[in-house]
């Protein structure tokens, strides 16, 4: 199918007086890995719901796989995957159980079911625990079978709000490995939300939405170089002498820094093979800070994306869970 994996135009949702997501317009390429970033309560999870039918837009309009979200709901709801912010696995299941009443729901055909499930398990690592209750399991193995869940019926589009949210930086960088491999495999597009800048940097575009709008839109590298210049530190033979180069040569602006020279350039990967070509002084030492996304959205909202404490709040979510005494 040709067009956009997703298309969003002044896409609203109201809850009472609270406008949670502010006409957001965007679109998201085929094969695609596109992150939302922001802080909590930006209105990351209430997009990805309208996206996915799952809540009515207040305005605007969202196709996904060329689907209108309003009016074509079960092409949608067919052409997509979720990964839901919160954890929704049955736990008193085995890991095969929770993919086989999935399969099940999504209509996978039985005669696929076994090839299906037996590949995306070997594919999050969890072939050898199948037949376990997933009760067994940790946050990371759970989230790697919520991923291959999603996937098990092909999805076009994969949403995965917040995948790696509560979890120890070695398992997040392991559950990236599958996205990427996954993105490279199977030409899947990935929608995905977050609210670790580290993260955003495996995407190939990032929207930035704060109170419910989109402030930048962009590559990781694109977004940084708008922040301004790249910081050099550097230590001479001759520090004065190089000052004054670097001053009527370069014109750059010397930042105070007391045991070292050091200056904000535009394109620091371009200018430090320049400058050791051809400054008059010998260069013992040079290094090159380049600006983070967190300064990008410092930039932008004058904010730090993370508030103290909110990390604290999704790990007790993700792990106490509760459920009434005489259920089981
Ligand atoms: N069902 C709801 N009813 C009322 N307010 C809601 C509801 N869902 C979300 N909100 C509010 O909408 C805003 C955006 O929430 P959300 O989309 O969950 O943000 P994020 O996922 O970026 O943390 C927040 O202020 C939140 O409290
Ligand atoms: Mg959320």
């Amino acid at each position: 199918m040709d067009g956009f994996a997703v298309e969003v135009e002044g896409l609203v949702k109201k809850f009472g007086d609270l406008v949670a997501v502010d006409g957001v317009s965007f679109a998201v390429d085929r094969g695609e890995i596109f992150g939302f970033l922001g802080p909590n309560g930006a209105g990351k999870t209430t997009t990805i719901n309208m996206l996915c039918t799952l809540l009515a837009p207040t305005a605007g309009k969202a196709r996904v796989d060329g689907y209108d979200v309003q009016s074509q709901k079960n092409e949608v709801r067919r052409s997509i995957g979720l990964v839901f912010q919160d954890p929704s696995l049955d736990d008193r299941l085995t890991a095969n159980e929770n993919l086989d009443f999935h399969a099940v729901i999504y209509a996978v055909p039985p005669s696929e079911r076994e090839k299906r499930k037996r590949e995306l398990l070997e594919m999050v690592d969890l072939l050898d625990r199948a037949e376990d209750l997933v009760i067994t399991f940790s946050g990371g193995m759970k989230r790697r079978l919520e991923i291959a869940r999603g996937l098990l019926h092909y999805p076009k589009v994969l949403f995965l709000d917040e995948p790696t949210i509560g979890l120890d930086p070695q398992t997040r960088q392991y559950i990236w490995e599958y996205i990427e491999d996954l993105k490279k495999r199977e030409d899947t597009t990935i929608f995905l939300t977050t609210h670790y800048m580290e993260e955003a940097e495996h995407c190939d575009r990032i929207a930035i939405i704060d109170h419910g709008k989109i402030i930048a839109m962009d590559t990781s590298e694109n977004l940084k170089n708008m922040v301004g210049g790249d910081i050099i530190r550097m230590k001479t033979d001759d520090d004065a002498r190089a000052e004054e180069e670097l001053r009527s040569r370069y014109d750059v602006n010397i930042l105070e820094d007391r045991d070292c020279l050091c200056f904000e350039v535009d394109r620091g990967d371009e200018f430090i093979p320049q400058l050791i070509r051809d400054l008059g002084v010998r260069i013992q030492s040079i290094s090159l800070h380049r600006p983070t996304l967190d300064d990008v959205f410092l930039k932008l909202t004058g904010r730090e994306i993370r508030e103290e404490g909110a990390d604290e709040l999704e790990i007790m979510r993700r792990t106490v869970r509760v459920r009434p005494p005489f259920a089981r």
